[in-house]
């Protein structure tokens, strides 16, 4: 399948999200490979969303416990290693709960990869045992850039693209 980049998306967000989860869903149809998932779903959404500053995912590292290790995104640099105890995407995978932070410098221990960011959502992703296998982190360069229509769009993608994994 091939796919054209558009600047004929839909204004309304909701509709935005339902155009691009589609098409993710019908790109990723068939595929099992969690690099080619994560890799997709960040390259799409960001080309759908351009407040989308750094969108990707840092992954659970299997070899170390407690720690996030950065994923596929879309992006300037990230950080490459955050423990779960740490910033914005720690509190997400700790607590398995996504977090929608409207002023990154109001968070305690927020973790400024790139000091552009101001409002960031990161959703925790589950395999089908609910088991955490890493976050979806997107950051904005606009305080206040996310709401419960992101909240509610993410995890609903997540749990579409991941909970066969
Ligand atoms: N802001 C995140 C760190 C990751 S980056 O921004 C890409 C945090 O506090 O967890």
């Amino acid at each position: 399948m091939s796919y054209i980049a558009r600047d004929d998306r839909p204004a309304d967000k909701a509709e935005r999200y339902a155009e691009v989860e589609a098409e993710i869903l019908a790109v990723l149809d068939g595929e099992t490979n969690l690099t080619a998932k994560m890799a997709t779903v960040s390259s799409m959404l960001s080309d759908a969303f351009p407040a989308f500053f750094w969108t990707g995912f840092y992954v659970v590292d299997p070899l170390k416990e407690n720690e996030l290790v950065v994923g596929p995104y879309q992006g300037t640099l990230g950080c490459l290693r955050i423990p779960f105890s740490r910033g914005v995407c720690g509190a997400a995978a700790r607590e398995g709960k996504t977090q929608l932070v409207e002023d990154v410098h109001a968070f305690p221990g927020h973790i400024a990869c790139d000091s552009r960011s101001e409002s960031e959502i990161v959703v925790p992703v589950f395999d089908a045992n609910r088991k955490l296998i890493a976050v979806l982190d997107v950051d904005a360069t606009e305080k206040a850039a996310f709401d419960t229509i992101d909240q509610q769009w993410l995890e609903r993608l997540m749990a579409r693209v991941f909970a066969d994994t």
